[in-house]
Formats: structure tokens, C-alpha cells, sequence
């Protein structure tokens, strides 16, 4: 157990009104019940999804008001969002009135729930909106020793604003107090790579023909290292001092080849397949994005910083490939920031970046350079998200720019497009992304299409069809756990639409120091958080865009990031995503098939104290005896008859890989 109890002040400084009640029936004992409003507590705790918890406000700080109704007192919160407070057996009830913020007019949707021990589901609301009247919730509390007030979003895309109104607990002895995370011991996993050679790049690479072609034989173990490719087709040659393939495939087909790293202590070896055609990004993008630590304060030196780091930090060695700038390289419609000030387009309507960013093609090059891609950002709309330019009515251009400078990867963002389309039609959900799709057909690169809609539509079932490489299936994360998990495991139910070439994408990831803007701080999750956010990542097969300065890792960071067995489950061939195969509580079990016929399972405890979860083979669709490895220890664990059972951390994860055994 890693949580402490904040105790309340005294109770006359609080909401507080007395009652007389006898409790026990046939005692002589009068007990007197105190009543405490929730907003009285430490609300501090709470955790949640976007900004902060306020005490009888709404989370953007107005009267708490729902479906036209006010309310002075209440806990105003946003979804996901997760209280929990100890109420040590002593409580007669919980009571409130809750429902959406009217300040989101009828947007959002959320749902409420009151969890007791074991987070038995003690009351539930149906899914509210914005505008539905209150629906009021009370609920006996006798025996309850943990109360979690707990807020789901219903779709998860925005505009969760939900309210507690009127919460109040009934406690028939002593003070309510509330949890809160301790700070964990952050304890690395990840072994340290063995100076002898490992090949860890992709398995499998798609490419069009006639586009330069760029990969990196991604290695660890002791330099100098010398790399060599067996049957690598015409058109392509390998630098044998640092592992980057370069050149042009001219004709469609597939190509086998056996790539070799070899240095004074051994050799590896890893097949190799080179599909050219019409698909790429056929297994999820391993990169980083300057949004979740840098935001409006992106500077061309911080990306190229950022580009350096990845191969000084290893990372390099282990895949990662992309260095992607998000919003803020272009001119924006009216900052006083000078760097952010000029003109957003020449004669012929051709983009012009920022003062910030004056050698696109510079830029580019110092990141190919390095064995490394990049990727850009825009929106459909006439501005972006941030208020930059974007690209209405300059799509074709646009497209040309991102090719001329050399870009890899494009992220574009639904933004202010909400002007042009109110997107409450399919056909209008897909027109920008279609447009920009025949833009980037016309130009000779590669360019990965990253859609970015925060999952409207259900972008899921035709992202693929409109010719997404990836699509957003939620609004934006942060570095809180109910933000994290309440995205991760809300993505079950998605994975009949991953593949080869087209990917779910739950958001970027938290870890490290992040912050959206010029200040940074440590990621909020805790250790066993962050594994939980990786491993979840990795089986979901999502695109992994680190969000953090990767100028500042620490060994912890660097630990989560660099271990290839955990990687591998992100980056297997087969493309396939991870789904929920047992739920029992706030414990879950992920599993997802790989190419060679094993499984990589996730053994998730949601909860707030450490808990065994097992993982029964009947739920895997396996039988028999299996042999089953821990990928984070990278160590086997042997081999298990029915199930295999583990104790999980609070808010962490077991990850595993199971074979049949010989
Ligand atoms: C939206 C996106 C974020 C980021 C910002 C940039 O919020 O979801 O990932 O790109 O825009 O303004």
C-alpha cells in the first residue's frame, strides 16, 4: 500500500451541520453524524483530466450550474476524474446532485460513479450531456471503508466538465480523509543492453517506388560497429560505418533481406523485409513530437536539439525515428511574440514559416543526417489549433512545401476546420482529410498521414479507407493518471481497425519532463503509472511520440524507453492491437497476438493497492502448459498450467509474452 491519509482541519472550519443519529439499534449511545461537504476536503487529490479541481465552482471556475440550475456549494471536476477518500467504516452515506456543466452548452458527455471497497460499483448515472437536468445520487455508505467518486467521459473527446453539486458525506464517527499517491521509488527494469551486437529496428518497412528511401539499422552493443545488408535490392546502398540505407526502389515488390551489426565482440543478425508499393508506416511510428513539452515555445534549435539527443541518448539504437514539430512553426494570425510575426504566404500562396524556423530544408537536413526522419503540422481549417497559419484552400501547395523541405510525416489537425464544416456529417468528417490525402499522393516523398480529429465520427472505421496512416481517437492527454488511463483503456473495442499502415493513436506520450510551453516538470504519473502508460502503448500499437525534452531524460525515463522486448510488442509485423480479455474490477487483462505466434499479455491493476491478477489461458484462447517470459525484467518467469497469477502495484502493469512450451 503506497497511499497516505491527508487528514481535514478541524471540523469548524467546515461545511459542517450535526445530527443526531443512533446508530446502533438497542444501544443507549446517541451517535452524533457530522455532515461533510466534499468541496471542504483536500480537493487538491483530486485527479483529472484537464485542469484543476474547484471547490463550488466548475472547473473553469463559474457557478456550478447544471441543465439551468445553480448550485453554491459542490466539487467541480473534469472527466476522467478519480477521488478517493478513506472512510474507514464510519460513514452513513454519500449524497449529491451531478450532471455537466452548463458552460459547455450541450456538449460533452460523462458518466458518475460511486465505488466502495474493492471499487464495488455502489451507483452509477446514465451518460449525461450538457444541458440534461441534475440526476441526484444518495447512497448507504454502512460498512464502506473507501469511497471513490469516480467520472468516466463517455466519448472521451471534450468538454467533460462534470459536476459533484451539493456532494456530502454522512459520517457517524470521526473525519473523512482523503488518499493521495506517495511518491513511488522510481526502480528501473529495463536491463542494460549488452555490449554485444542486437539489431532492434522494425522487422518489416514499407516504401513507394521512385521515394527516397531512408531506414536506419537500429543496433545496440559496443561501438565501432559495422553493419552489412545480404540481398538488398538495386537502387538501395548501406553506409557500413552507421547503418543508414539510402536511395530509391524504381519497381513495386518485396524484397528479403538479412542485415547484419558486428563488432569486436560478436555478430547479430535479423531478417529484414522491404515491401515496395503502395502502403507504408506498416508497423506504428517511433518517434518524438515537440507538443507536450515545448507547445507555442518550439524553436527550430530545440527540434534540432531534440534530433541530436535521440542519437546521443541511444535512443536511436532502438528504433526511434521520427522528430516531429507540432504547432507553432508557422506565422500566427496576431501574437505580439515578434518570433511568432510576418508574412504568412509569398505571391504564390507558398507558406512561409516563422522567424523561428528559416531553413526548413536546413533543418530537414540536419535530421536525415543523423539517420533520423521529421514530420510537420497543420490543419484543414484556415488556422490551426494555436492560432497559426494553416492550410484552407492551400492544401496542394501546402503538400509541396512539406516535400520540397524535405518533411516525413505530416500531423494535420481538425482546429478551426469546425468553421468551414460543422463535422456533424460523415462526408463532411472526411472531405479535409481526402483533399489533403490526393495533396500528398502528388508529391515523390513518403509522408506519413497522421490524422487528427480527437476521434470524431468514430475515425476508427474509416480512417484507414480516407487513407490515414494513423487517427486520433481522443482529445489530448496529460501527464495525470485519470487522463492517461481514462484514454488507454477506453481504446478495447478499437482494434479490429489496426493494421499494417494504419494505426489507432491514443495521443503522445507523458513521460519524462513535459509541460506545453517554456516551463517543464517532471511527468505527474508515478513510475508504476508510466510502465502502466508504456506497456499499454506498446500493446495497443499505437504511434509512440515521446513528449518529453528529450534533452533532460533521466535514467528512469531512458529505462522506459529503451527496452527492446517491451518495443518489440509495439512494433511486431503483424500490426495487430491489443484487446481486453478479462475485466474483474479495476483489474484488467490485455492481450495481443505477434508475429510468431505468441502473445504479449498485460496483467493491469487499476486499483489503489498492490493485488495479484491473474491471467487464465481460457481467456487467451490457449491451453496447456506455456512458458511465460517478463518482458520489462526481460526475464523467463518459466512455464504455467491454466493461468499465471502476479501482484500488481497500485496503478501498475506485469507484462509478459507467452509461448506454448516444447
Ligand atoms: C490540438 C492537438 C494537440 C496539439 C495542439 C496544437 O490540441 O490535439 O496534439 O497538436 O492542437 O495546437
Amino acid at each position: 500500500m503506497i497511499l497516505k491519509r491527508i487528514f481535514p482541519a478541524a471540523p469548524c472550519q467546515w461545511f459542517v451541520s450535526l445530527l443526531a443519529l443512533s446508530l446502533f439499534a438497542g444501544t443507549t449511545h446517541a451517535q452524533t453524524a457530522r455532515t461533510y461537504s466534499i468541496s471542504a476536503l483536500d480537493i487538491s487529490q483530486v485527479e483529472q483530466g484537464w485542469g484543476e479541481p474547484q471547490a463550488n465552482k466548475s472547473v473553469e471556475g463559474h457557478t456550478l450550474s447544471i441543465g439551468g440550475q445553480a448550485f453554491t456549494n459542490g466539487l467541480g471536476t473534469h472527466a476522467a476524474s478519480e477521488f478517493i477518500l478513506d472512510v474507514g467504516g464510519r460513514a452513513a452515506s454519500f449524497s449529491a446532485v451531478v450532471g455537466v456543466d452548463d458552460e459547455v452548452g450541450k456538449q460533452g458527455s460523462v458518466v458518475f460513479k460511486v465505488l466502495g471497497d474493492t471499487n464495488q460499483v455502489l451507483w452509477e448515472s446514465k451518460e449525461l450531456h450538457g444541458g440534461d437536468v441534475p440526476q441526484a445520487v444518495s447512497v448507504s455508505l454502512a460498512g464502506v471503508k473507501q469511497l471513490t467518486l469516480l467520472v468516466d467521459g463517455g466519448d472521451n473527446i471534450d468538454s467533460d466538465h462534470a459536476d459533484w453539486a451539493e456532494a456530502q458525506l454522512v459520517m457517524t464517527r470521526g473525519r473523512p480523509s482523503v488518499f493521495s499517491a506517495l511518491k513511488e521509488e522510481a526502480i528501473i527494469l529495463t536491463p542494460k543492453p549488452s555490449p554485444k551486437p542486437r539489431i532492434n529496428s522494425a522487422k518489416v518497412f514499407g516504401v513507394r517506388p521512385g521515394a527516397p528511401f531512408l531506414f536506419t539499422i537500429a543496433a545496440t552493443g559496443d561501438r565501432p560497429m559495422t553493419f552489412t545488408a545480404k540481398g538488398l535490392p538495386k537502387g538501395l546502398k548501406l553506409d557500413k560505418k552507421t547503418g543508414h540505407i539510402t536511395g530509391t526502389l524504381k519497381k513495386p515488390g518485396n524484397y528479403t533481406v538479412t542485415l547484419r551489426a558486428r563488432n569486436k565482440l560478436g555478430t547479430a543478425e535479423r531478417e529484414f523485409k522491404i515491401i515496395c508499393g503502395a502502403q507504408i508506416g506498416l508497423v506504428p511510428a517511433l518517434g518524438w513530437n515537440s507538443w507536450n513539452c515545448f507547445a507555442s515555445a518550439v524553436t527550430a534549435e530545440k527540434v534540432k536539439s531534440a534530433a541530436a539527443a535521440m542519437v546521443s541518448s541511444g535512443l536511436i539504437n532502438h528504433g526511434w525515428t521520427y522528430i516531429n514539430v507540432d504547432d507553432f512553426w508557422e506565422v500566427h494570425r496576431d501574437s505580439k511574440d515578434p518570433t511568432l510575426q510576418g508574412p504568412q504566404r509569398d505571391a504564390d500562396g507558398r507558406i512561409i514559416p516563422n522567424p523561428r524556423f528559416p531553413d526548413m530544408k536546413g533543418l530537414t537536413d540536419y535530421i536525415h543526417a543523423r539517420g533520423l526522419k521529421t514530420g510537420l503540422y497543420s490543419s484543414p481549417g484556415p488556422w490551426t489549433c494555436g492560432g497559426c497559419v494553416a492550410s484552407w484552400q492551400h492544401e496542394e501547395l501546402d503538400a509541396q512545401s512539406y516535400g520540397q523541405w524535405g518533411f516525413d510525416y505530416l500531423k494535420y489537425d481538425w482546429c478551426s476546420y469546425g468553421q468551414i464544416d460543422r463535422g456533424d456529417t460523415l462526408p463532411g468528417l472526411q472531405k479535409p482529410y481526402r483533399v489533403m490525402r490526393a495533396a500528398l499522393d502528388k508529391v515523390n516523398r513518403d509522408i506519413l498521414f497522421s490524422f487528427c480529429q480527437y476521434g470524431m465520427g468514430n475515425v476508427w472505421e474509416w480512417g484507414a479507407e480516407i487513407g490515414g496512416n494513423s487517427w486520433r481517437t481522443t482529445g489530448d492527454i496529460n501527464d495525470s493518471w485519470s487522463s492517461m488511463a481514462g484514454i488507454g483503456f477506453r481504446q478495447n473495442g478499437h482494434e479490429k481497425y489496426a493494421g499494417p499502415g494504419h494505426f489507432n493513436d491514443p495521443d503522445m506520450l507523458v513521460v519524462g519532463k513535459v509541460g506545453w510551453g517554456p516551463s517543464l516538470h517532471p511527468t505527474r504519473l508515478t513510475p508504476n503509472e508510466q510502465y502502466t502508460h508504456i506497456s499499454l502503448w506498446c500493446l495497443l500499437a499505437s504511434p509512440l511520440l515521446i513528449g518529453c525534452d528529450m534533452t533532460q531524460m533521466d535514467d528512469f525515463t531512458l529505462s522506459l524507453l529503451t527496452n527492446d522486448e517491451v518495443l518489440e510488442v509495439n512494433q511486431d509485423p503483424l500490426g495487430r492491437q491489443a484487446a481486453r480479455v478479462a475485466q474483474n474490477g479495476q483489474l484488467e487483462v490485455w492481450a495481443k497476438d505477434m508475429e510468431d505466434g505468441s502473445k504479449a499479455v498485460g496483467l493491469f491493476n487499476r486499483g489503489y493497492s498492490e493485488t495479484s491478477v491473474t491471467a487464465n489461458w481460457s481467456d487467451l484462447g490457449l491451453a496447456g502448459k506455456q512458458k511465460v517470459r517478463d518482458l520489462w525484467r526481460q526475464k523467463d518467469l518459466g512455464e504455467f498450467t491454466g493461468s499465471f497469477a502476479v501482484s500488481v502495484p497500485r496503478h501498475g502493469v506485469v507484462l509478459i509474452r507467452v509461448w506454448p512450451a516444447k
